[in-house]
């Protein structure tokens, strides 16, 4: 009899994720394999939305944003009683693997099932690039292109008005679309929750710029950074005199056409995905990049691994900013 795997996103959506769910599917018949999509995640796990993927399920959808399984944030999985009727479901439907693309809590629901005797990989498919077990996340890249653009017609608006403007973007607990979106933006000054920002130091910045003739400022704040960005915003405005407007960026980061990077990572995780679930005795992993390379981790111990920004792109910020 054929091995049945299945697919599920899961968690807030991420440009990409319609193509890794595409590799995972095409990679799975290729290799003869029977491919079952599970529809809003973990909801729909528990109440048994699945369905069989063929190769044309996925015809059409690789430059599509978001994810043609639907995913949700699913309460009833975190209860004993819809754990359990996920974990009968998989029985019932008999899934050999599940592959899981999505991000931290995702993957702490995938390490539930593996420590229930399911055998999962988790793909991470999350625009925040907040797991530490890869150095890029599918939909990161898109998310900062997003942002990046935003940034271009902001500052044409700011620039006009000789203004300052807080650009806040998406990230509670990692800086990365801030960081990345800020220094290839040319913002002046960037926040990120992983470090304390020197608000005088900032204004600063700002007023420096101001006397040598700059007609603008953007700052970019990631939301997890303590201070809101309308205090951050008024602040500015009494230390420098210049007016300064905020820019809630929201749900537009999450969506939009992967980019090529995204489309190719998602691609070759997929696929990586899928050799792991052939692989006999595999109980869980999780798909990463490090250099370019795709590797695979102990699912618990990639949970564990410390995520550390990459200070040297903070520095360069700054240095570029002055
Ligand atoms: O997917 C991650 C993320 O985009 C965070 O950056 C953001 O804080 C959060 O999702 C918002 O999610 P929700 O869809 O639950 O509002």
């Amino acid at each position: 009899m054929a091995k049945r795997i299945a697919v599920l996103t899961s968690g807030g959506d991420s440009p990409g994720m319609n193509a890794a769910i595409r590799a995972v599917v095409r990679c799975g018949i290729w290799n003869k394999l029977e491919v079952y999509g599970i529809e809003r995640g973990y909801e729909g796990l528990i109440n048994g939305e699945f369905k069989e993927m063929t190769v044309s399920s996925v015809s059409d959808i690789m430059q599509r944003g978001g994810t043609v399984l639907k995913t949700a944030r699913s309460q009833r999985f975190m209860t004993p009683e819809g754990f359990q009727r996920a974990v009968e479901k998989l029985g019932q439907f008999k899934i050999d693997g599940l592959g899981i693309i999505g991000g931290d809590g995702s993957y702490r629901g995938g390490l539930a099932l593996a420590k229930a005797g399911k055998t999962v990989v988790c793909l991470p498919g999350t625009i925040d690039n907040d797991l530490n077990c890869t150095d890029f996340t599918i939909g990161f890249d898109t998310a900062v292109n997003t942002v990046l653009s935003a940034i271009g017609n902001i500052r044409d608006t700011t620039s006009s008005h000789e203004r300052s403007t807080v650009i806040e973007v998406m990230g509670r607990h990692c800086g990365d679309i801030a960081l990345y979106a800020g220094l290839t933006g040319g913002a002046e000054a960037i926040l990120i929750p992983e470090k304390p920002a020197d608000i005088d130091q900032i204004c600063e910045t700002l007023i420096k710029g101001k006397n040598r003739g700059k007609p603008h400022s953007v700052i970019i704040r990631a939301e997890g950074v303590e201070i809101s960005s309308a205090d951050l915003a008024k602040i500015i405005t009494e230390k420098t005199g210049m007016e300064t407007k905020v820019v809630v960026l929201g749900y537009v980061q999450r969506g939009g056409s992967p980019t090529a990077r995204d489309r190719l990572l998602a691609s070759r995780m997929g696929c990586k995905a899928v050799e792991l679930l052939l692989q006999d005795g595999m109980t869980s992993k999780a798909v990463g990049i490090r250099g370019n390379d795709i590797v695979a981790y102990d699912l618990e111990e990639a949970l564990n691994m410390p995520k550390q920004y990459d200070a040297s792109i903070m520095d360069l910020a700054e240095i570029l900013a002055i």
